[in-house]
């Protein structure tokens, strides 16, 4: 009994190994000394143990989704979002939209629609770790709407978002609350935004602002509000007008999401609301489930090819439609 315990120990640290192994290649991991491999590679396994104990979760029928190894899971979700001191903390659930003021066709919603279909989506981007998941989530939708309205497929600079929109902004900083807001805003204020060509994203920096009016990519009007929290409001958005970018509350288990659609019933039950901005490119169902089709800009490594599908209708999960903003073109 005694040895077959031990060969089933040895069995596991083996197949761990391997598992370690692997993955260190599959993602080109290359560590600093064998300290720091020793300390990612606790992390790892311990996020393959939370890996296997969801997924026995989702084929026990008590999960909506599976999440799996990618490139993140040798970090710990604080090192994800950076450091958590500076983060948007709960008492921002007052913030309050005013009611949408223009027409929002009601009628002729889709049931479904997924802005790829249209050739308007662009490529996924990475952010790396600075944290600038709100300038990739505005270049993502406007680019998204360009497309639309404007035929073009443009690729816009997020570094022009980071380097101009708040000059106190540094790229361990949490997401602002009103950073969506002050985002759009800019764009529409500065006469528009530069084209990535132009302005390059110099990654994990903030630099002096450097926008140039003879390279703007796009301009925008105006932008648009979704009243907090109306999911009705947003499939209407969405459906008939284009992307719209959002914030949302996320977990170690949206960061090692895999498929399915996501549902965390946990995720508003954090003092770190609101620390991801992302665009919802569409929406639908998948065995009964509604979800929001998400575009993440953690590179093709995240999710499914760097997308995420993300309940909807049950309960404004994760906060998706609480914040959320669209340009007019
Ligand atoms: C959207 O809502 C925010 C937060 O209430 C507000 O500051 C902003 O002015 C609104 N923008 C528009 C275009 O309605
Ligand atoms: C737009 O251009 C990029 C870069 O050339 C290309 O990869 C992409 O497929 C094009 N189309 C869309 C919809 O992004």
């Amino acid at each position: 009994m005694k040895l077959l315990l031990l060969l089933f120990v040895s069995i596991n640290v083996v197949f761990a190994s391997q598992d370690w192994n692997a993955f260190k290649e599959k993602y080109h991991k290359v560590y600093k000394n064998s300290k720091e491999e020793n300390y990612r590679k606790q992390i790892f396994l311990k996020n393959l143990k939370v890996i296997e104990e969801h997924n026995k979760k989702y084929t026990q029928g008590l999960s909506t989704y599976t999440i799996g190894v990618n490139k993140f899971a040798d970090l710990t979700h604080e090192e994800i979002y950076s450091s958590s001191k500076s983060s948007t903390r709960r008492e921002v659930t007052t913030v309050r939209s005013s009611p949408t003021p223009k027409f929002i066709p009601r009628d002729d919603v889709p049931e479904s629609i997924d802005w790829r279909d249209y050739g308007v989506v662009t490529p996924i981007s990475n952010q790396e770790l600075c944290m600038s998941c709100w300038a990739f989530a505005v270049v993502a939708t406007l680019e998204a709407h360009v497309g639309i309205y404007e035929g073009r497929n443009v690729s816009l600079s997020q570094q022009n978002l980071v380097d101009c929109v708040d000059p106190t902004f540094t790229c361990s900083q949490y997401l602002d609350i009103h950073a969506l807001d002050n985002t759009y805003q800019y764009i529409v204020d500065n006469g528009g935004i530069d084209l990535r060509d132009s302005y390059p994203v110099e990654y994990y920096t903030v630099g002096s602002c450097r926008f140039k009016s003879e390279t703007v990519g796009a301009t925008i009007k105006a932008y648009g509000n979704i009243t907090e929290g109306d999911e009705e409001e947003l499939k209407a958005v969405v459906g008939t007008i284009g992307p719209v970018t959002v914030t949302i509350t996320t977990d170690f288990s949206w960061d090692l999401y895999r498929e399915g659609v996501y549902y965390n019933g946990d995720c508003m039950n954090t003092d770190e609301i609101f620390n991801h901005a992302v665009v919802v490119i569409g929406y639908g169902s998948e065995d009964g489930e509604d979800y929001w089709l998400v575009k993440n800009s953690w590179g093709t490594y995240f999710g499914q090819d760097g997308y995420i599908k993300m309940a909807r209708n049950r309960d404004n999960n994760c906060g998706i439609a609480s914040i959320a903003r669209y340009p007019l073109i």
